[in-house]
């Protein structure tokens, strides 16, 4: 055995630039994108939180600065070209060229085949993975160029399951995510690039208010706690479980991990019933 000794757990991230497509919340509170953001912040990085939302990537970018980190605001549609060029010309310009990716963008529609249109289909498609070729396509070369660099995106258990109710799109292109990172991951390896998917479970974000919440009870309060019960852990996972274990992917303690999908659903995909 060496005299040294063992390296510490290198989890900072000082200096990277990370780029998170979605980095505000559907609702006030911690959606995943905020705390995935606040989190690389933490742990170091100058952080470009996109979103179509202006006052929600604001709140995100200002509670970020109040910790004394460093972040900005980038406004637009990652599901559009012009704008998603754009956004990565504004975060080049303020911050450099980019090190990690967070794909975070994910949109739904409760229903199967028969309530879903194939605009909606498209639509849904578009958001959620059409996004991610986008983003990946104005991130990459930054990262070719210096033979480094991470990609995460996030899909859902609802891309690996089915979660007990129909949500066809939704689980189309979460499960589309996951393939995508796995062939970027596998093409661009030698060069230094990993690619990694976050797979949240049940998580206790304020956009399950307004939707899937409403599958379990009328009754808010009641539907959290339903859905918490399905989980093995006994509960629902928070914005911050998820986002430390981007935090994990996106930095060097993550080295040899690339190609695969990191689940953090409490448990409840691992379960029968
Ligand atoms: N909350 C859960 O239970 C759960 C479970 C599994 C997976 N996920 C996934 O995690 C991710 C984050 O979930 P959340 O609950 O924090 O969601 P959220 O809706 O609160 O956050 C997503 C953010 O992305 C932004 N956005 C959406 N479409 C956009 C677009 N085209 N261009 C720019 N910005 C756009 C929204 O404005 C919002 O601020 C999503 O991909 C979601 O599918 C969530």
């Amino acid at each position: 055995m060496s005299a040294n000794p063992p390296p510490a757990l290198p989890t900072d991230l000082t200096g990277r630039v990370v780029f998170v497509a979605g980095g505000g919340s559907a609702a006030p509170g911690w959606s995943i994108g905020r705390a995935a953001c606040v989190t690389y912040a933490r742990q170091g990085a100058r952080v470009c939180v996109a979103d179509r939302d202006a006052a929600s990537a604001q709140e995100t970018t200002a509670l970020i600065r109040a910790e004394g980190g460093h972040a900005y605001t980038l406004v637009g549609d990652v599901a559009i070209e012009a704008d998603v060029q754009r956004l990565f010309a504004e975060a080049r310009a303020h911050f450099g060229p980019i090190d990690v990716l967070h794909h975070n963008v994910g949109i739904g529609q409760t229903g199967g085949p028969l309530e879903t249109s194939a605009d909606d289909f498209a639509r849904i498609h578009a958001a959620n993975v059409g996004s991610l070729l986008l983003c990946v396509q104005q991130a990459l070369p930054d990262m070719l160029a210096r033979r480094r660099g991470a990609v995460i995106a996030i899909s859902s258990v609802a891309g690996l399951r089915y979660v007990g109710y129909p949500h066809l799109a939704y689980s189309v292109t979460k499960a589309a995510v996951v393939q995508f990172t796995r062939m970027l991951a596998q093409q661009y390896a030698a060069q230094g690039v990993r690619a990694n998917t976050v797979v949240p479970g049940l998580i206790d974000t304020p956009r399950i208010a307004g939707t899937v919440a409403k599958m379990f009870s009328d009754n808010l309060e009641e539907a959290r706690a339903a859905r918490g019960r399905q989980v093995p852990l006994g509960r629902m996972g928070s914005a911050w479980d998820v986002a430390h274990a981007c935090a994990f992917l996106a930095s060097d303690a993550a080295a040899y991990v690339t190609g695969t999908e990191l689940v953090v659903d409490g448990g409840l995909t691992g379960k029968y019933t």
